[in-house]
């Protein structure tokens, strides 16, 4: 579940969200965390997330981590592992301008990246110690071939298959 394409879809869907996610989402802003926990909570209590799922960039916040402990409380579910993929962070912005040539994404434009790193390095960067504390935290090397992060990746998510 990847928590950017949800909101680019409620931003396409022109819904209430959509709207008021858009105007940070161009800056390279973080959307507030209780609109991002009340979109989360919703899509935790579909049908199809009952057998597993994968979070993808949420939660991005302390907040956002503690409210989602709450979330998976009230559902009965738990987390298995954490990954966090390192990289340089110039590479990282080769890699974004270059999506961006095709993306379509109003935030992969230079002056943007470089915000979301920074927003990244001040609000994201401290839930690493939060789930190293839970000793749920696994690094994983995001430098290198796509091919080999992605089997890095899937051998992690297969154990809790
Ligand atoms: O994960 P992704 O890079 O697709 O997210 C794009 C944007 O969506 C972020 O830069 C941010 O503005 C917003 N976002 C957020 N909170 C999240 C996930 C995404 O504010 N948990
Ligand atoms: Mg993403």
């Amino acid at each position: 579940l990847s928590t950017g394409d949800i909101l680019r879809l409620e931003i396409s869907e022109k819904t209430e969200i959509g709207k008021l996610a858009k105007s940070f989402i161009d800056k390279g802003e973080l959307v507030p965390d209780d609109t991002l926990l009340i979109m989360m909570n919703n899509r935790l209590n579909k049908d199809d997330v009952k057998t597993g799922y994968l979070l993808d960039g949420f939660p991005r916040t302390i907040t956002q981590a503690k409210g989602l402990d709450l979330i998976l409380k009230e559902l009965g579910h738990k987390i298995d592992s954490v990954i966090s993929l390192f990289g340089n962070e110039d590479e990282l912005v080769n890699r974004l301008l270059n999506r961006g040539l095709n993306s379509g994404r109003s935030d992969d434009s230079i002056k943007i990246i470089r915000n979301r790193q920074e927003i990244y390095r001040n609000q994201t960067f401290p839930l690493l110690n939060y789930y190293k504390d839970m000793n749920l935290l696994i690094n994983v090397n995001g430098v290198g071939a796509i091919t080999d992060i992605n089997n890095e990746i899937v051998k992690i998510v297969n154990k809790y298959a």
